[in-house]
């Protein structure tokens, strides 16, 4: 095979193996859409997961006393002030 060709399909089975894995990193994670607040008197407990080798984001979910949870953004003032009060 031609030297050119052959850098080529190396660079696209390298791009379709990074596209891959992008993805897969989305797709693990838990949360799909997040809140900006939940009511936090309904809050059970916070759980915080770093970014990890399957989810390339940090997340933040709450469970809420009837056993729903929620995931906020781990960006947004509440999940900052939430996450201050369950570090205490
Ligand atoms: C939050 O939940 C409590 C308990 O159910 C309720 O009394 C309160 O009105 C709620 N607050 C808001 C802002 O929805």
């Amino acid at each position: 095979m031609n030297t050119a060709i052959r850098c080529i399909v190396v660079l696209l089975a390298c791009a379709t193996i990074y596209v891959n894995f992008s993805i897969s990193a989305i797709l693990n994670c838990r949360c799909v859409k997040t809140s900006t607040a939940v009511n936090a008197s309904l809050i059970h407990r916070v759980e915080e997961l770093e970014p990890r080798p399957y989810c390339n984001r940090k997340e933040v979910i709450v469970v809420l006393k009837d056993g729903s949870s929620r995931c906020l953004d781990p960006k947004g003032r509440f999940a900052k002030a939430v996450l201050l009060i369950t570090h205490m």
